[in-house]
């Protein structure tokens, strides 16, 4: 019994030197630049290094020290903190209880939300108390990141599973139908409906590999020294029928404008911008191509006099699936994909893609491309 009460005890003191010297460790991270590093310098430098945030709370619920990472976690800037309390420089109640319950003896571990000049911050925190009454550590990291990533997923998920069960359920509810009746009329109505969806099943599903490929980084670009100017030249004549049709004027002025790119990819860039551009302007608008050499490079500039896109929605174009307003197009079949596409070629090839709209007076879409030259380096595929 006494060599057990003996054994607890040393082992109790072993634990508070350790965790004292660990305290004194984060507090005064002084290292000799020249002198082999010794144990406990060893030991500062640990603290400094981690990306993990550590902050000892003395037995009288004020801070003691805090790592830099800690620093940077919270956005403890340069003040000082030491001697304060943890709500003082980091606002969050939640934080404040669990320390507290943490000097009371009681652990914890979860997620904590913490509003911050830079925006909201998702951190992982455990609270874990230092022998009984004598102090608290608390250990965070940032999982903001992550957990956008996981919302990201989430949200990806969604938009397709629903692009995928709208046309679903209409092919199911017309082949029904189908099925049913003898009308010849109605067959004749339902089946070209149900290949036009399938259709649009399979272009979203090739749609959707593409920027699978693309964002892993597998997006091949076959590049050779290629004259924009004539890329877009024949993309132009492709549509004229189609614009023509539409009541909508389609120009191009261009000068031969020499990259180092992929003719089918840059084909498919255009593509999307002049089918956009038509889809959006009315009939007596026009859709306007502009290639240039410039001095950084090249240029590619779409302008059309249509609906313009609103400002709130201006900067989210790029982003997968998204649609401003299907019932503004001329028909609601697109799925928001062909910016992000265009967006992962352009920056392929070296370049940068920028669209300006004012509501109600069209919309202009620029791609910047690297000189002949630099574009080799600037894109790694
Ligand atoms: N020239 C334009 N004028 C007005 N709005 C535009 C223009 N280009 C794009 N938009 C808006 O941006 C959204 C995203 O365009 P994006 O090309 O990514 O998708 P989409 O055309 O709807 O579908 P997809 O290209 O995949 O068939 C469009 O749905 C539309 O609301
Ligand atoms: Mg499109």
């Amino acid at each position: 019994m006494i060599v057990a009460l003996v054994a607890l005890v040393v082992a109790a003191l072993a634990l508070g030197f350790a965790l004292g010297r660990a305290r004194r460790a984060v507090r005064t991270p002084v290292v000799a630049a020249d002198a082999p590093p010794a144990p406990d310098a060893r030991f500062e430098q640990l603290l400094r290094s981690i990306t993990v945030g550590i902050v000892t709370i003395g037995e009288d619920g004020t801070i003691e020290s805090v790592n830099a990472a800690a620093g940077a976690i919270f956005e403890l800037g340069s003040r000082p903190v030491a001697g304060r309390a943890i709500i003082e420089v980091v606002p969050s109640f939640e934080l404040d209880r669990r320390v507290r319950e943490a000097l009371a003896g009681s652990p914890s571990r979860g997620r904590i939300s913490l509003s911050r000049p830079t925006g909201r911050r998702a951190l992982s925190v455990a609270t874990i108390p230092l022998d009984g009454a004598d102090g608290a550590l608390v250990i965070a990291t940032d999982e903001t990141r992550l957990q956008e990533l996981e919302q990201t997923r989430r949200d990806f998920i969604a938009s397709v599973s629903h692009e995928l069960r709208t046309p679903l359920s209409s092919i199911k509810l017309m082949i029904e139908t189908v099925l049913e009746t003898d009308d010849a009329e109605a067959i004749d109505l339902f089946l070209p409906q149900v290949a036009r969806e399938v259709d649009r099943m399979v272009h979203l599903v090739e749609d959707l590999l593409e920027l699978a490929r693309a964002e892993s980084g597998r997006l091949r670009l076959r590049r050779e020294n290629v004259d924009l100017a004539s890329v877009v030249g024949n993309i132009v004549t492709t549509f004229e029928p189609r614009a023509a049709q539409l009541g909508v004027a389609i120009r191009l002025r261009s000068e031969e404008t020499r990259i180092d790119g992929d003719p089918d990819r840059l084909a498919q860039v255009v593509v999307n911008l002049v089918d956009n551009a038509l889809r959006h302007t009315p009939a007596g608008g026009s859709v306007t191509l502009d290639v240039r050499p410039t001095h950084a490079g090249a240029a590619l500039v779409v302008r059309d006099t249509g609906i313009g896109i609103p400002y709130n929605d201006l900067p989210h174009v790029f982003e997968r699936f998204y649609v401003v307003d299907r019932s503004r197009t001329r028909d609601s079949t697109g799925t928001g994909l062909g910016l992000s596409i265009v967006k992962q070629i352009v920056e392929a090839h070296g370049g940068d893609i920028d669209a300006a709209s004012e509501f109600g007076l069209g919309a202009t879409f620029t791609c910047t491309f690297p000189a002949l030259r630099r574009a080799y380096a600037a894109a790694e595929y």
